[in-house]
């Protein structure tokens, strides 16, 4: 990590100063840096719509209409791919008005690693005791279902697709290159549920629908939870690999799949301690970029990194705790806490470093450098977000203004993320910053759901 000068420097102490420039150095990503990140990320966007099997996927969704917002009616949704899952009854009042009825139910991890038929088996079971909740009979016809499922899938209709690859921590077996809708059908005949998936939906196009129901400058849909990725509106022309019949609209909206861009490492500034974090994943070498950006990531980045200085006793004085041992301890919460802290002497870093992660006798200069280095790895994030939105927004040609409606606990929770984001497209658009909209679109992904159910029936 540190600099040939810094190596050289043996059995000196290294100052604190020290350490944070290198890390800055690290992890600062300038605005020259930025703006070739957007320009390399918008040729991977060209590539993804040319053909099949680019890194950035660019998959069609089946949705080539938007709402109106005078939409009306009920409908059940299913909410899969982040660390909860919901069913909810969506009902669509019009006059761009909606009431939503959920509930949270958590995975088991056992089913997050089990067979598929465990898996669907249980969110059948799910919606089975949402409808006992309400009270609600399918009687002879069945109730149709919006099915949120935020994994990759190439859609070969509205209501099918074939699961490309499980990320975000779901490896279940006997489910990629299967068609999600027909498993999940089959779970509810098993069941003996009457209910049936009309629409499949990533939660990117679910979050753009929901908040188009009444903002129709509503262009994009963002995730900035768990995972990342965002969908948008393109025009069917430049979609040369569709195959389909012209839709009326003359426009189809895409689900980027950018979690997955550079996984060639060819552009993004990644460090020793991200390739760490890739190579110990689940899925090394895949969704790269999802690993420098997204909640299930970025507190193992920091943790990556406190690892390095601990064995360099540059921190807790060489201390390293059983908790701190353990793979995703350092969770991305604590960073959202740890960079609310602003007492003189990090009181509440403190706490989460002794209650939490088991280090006690913490000296003002460790907190300090952790609380910089949170920041860093929080600030990095946001910026690396900035590129992708201003890509899409550039291959939009949108710079006159649209909406970007993004949802996910990262965006919705972490401290400043927003203003960082904005920061970024300030240097990268410059006055054309302030015509793009970012509006949280909370409980889209399951809203928009129900949406594209409506504009199905
Ligand atoms: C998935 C996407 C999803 C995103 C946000 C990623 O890991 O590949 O399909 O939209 O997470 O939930």
């Amino acid at each position: 990590m540190f600099k040939n000068t810094r190596q050289a420097k043996t059995n000196t102490i290294i100052s604190e100063d020290e350490i944070l420039a290198d890390m800055e150095d690290l992890f600062v990503v300038g605005p020259t840096k930025l703006k070739e990140i957007v320009k390399h990320f918008v040729g991977e966007l060209q590539k993804g719509l040319d053909h099949e099997g680019a890194t950035v996927a660019m998959l069609p969704s089946f949705v080539t209409n938007r709402p109106t917002g005078k939409e009306t009616g009920s409908y059940l949704a299913l909410d899969l791919g982040g660390t909860n899952f919901r069913v909810c009854e969506v009902y669509l009042e019009g006059q761009s008005s909606v009431r939503l009825r959920q509930k949270k139910f958590t995975i088991p991890e056992e089913c997050k690693n089990a067979d598929g038929v465990v898996l669907f088996d249980f969110l059948a079971s799910s919606v089975e005791s949402f409808l006992k909740d309400s009270g609600v009979v399918p009687s002879e016809k069945e109730l149709e279902l919006g099915f949120t499922f935020s994994f990759p899938v190439n859609q070969t209709a509205l209501n099918a697709g074939n699961l490309l690859v499980w990320t975000k921590g779901f490896n279940c077996g006997n489910t990629e290159g299967k068609d999600v809708v027909e498993m999940l059908n089959q779970a509810f005949v098993r069941k003996g549920l009457k209910v049936k998936v009309a629409a499949l939906v990533n939660d990117t196009v679910g979050t753009l629908m929901s908040h188009a129901y009444n903002d129709p400058q509503t262009l994009v849909g963002v995730i900035l939870g768990t995972g990342t990725n965002a969908a948008y509106v393109e025009k069917i022309e430049n979609i040369k690999k569709w195959k389909g019949a012209t839709p009326a609209s003359g426009e189809m909206i895409i689900n980027c799949e950018w979690g997955a861009y550079d996984e060639e490492k060819a552009m993004l500034p990644l460090t020793q301690y991200d390739n760490k974090l890739d190579a110990e994943s689940q899925n090394p070498g895949q969704h790269i970029y999802e690993k420098m950006i997204s909640g299930m990531y970025l507190g193992e980045i920091c943790r990556n990194v406190f690892l390095d200085l601990i064995e360099k006793k540059c921190l807790f004085n060489g201390y390293l705790s059983e908790e701190l041992k353990k793979q995703n301890s350092f969770e991305t919460a604590f960073m959202s806490r740890i960079e609310r802290d602003y007492s003189a002497d990090l009181s509440d870093t403190k706490i989460v470093l002794q209650d939490l992660l088991g280090v006690p006798n913490t000296t003002a200069r460790d907190r300090r450098i952790v609380r910089r280095i949170v920041e860093l790895v929080g600030i990095r994030a946001a910026r690396l977000s900035a590129c992708c939105i201003a890509g899409l927004v550039t291959q939009m040609k949108k710079l006159d203004g649209c909406t970007v409606a993004i949802d996910g606990s990262v965006f919705e929770h972490y401290p400043h993320f927003g203003n960082r984001i904005q920061d970024a497209l300030r240097e990268l658009l410059g006055i054309f910053a302030e015509n793009i909209t970012l509006a949280l679109g909370k409980d889209g992904s399951g809203i928009g759901a129900g949406v594209i159910a409506a504009l199905a029936n």
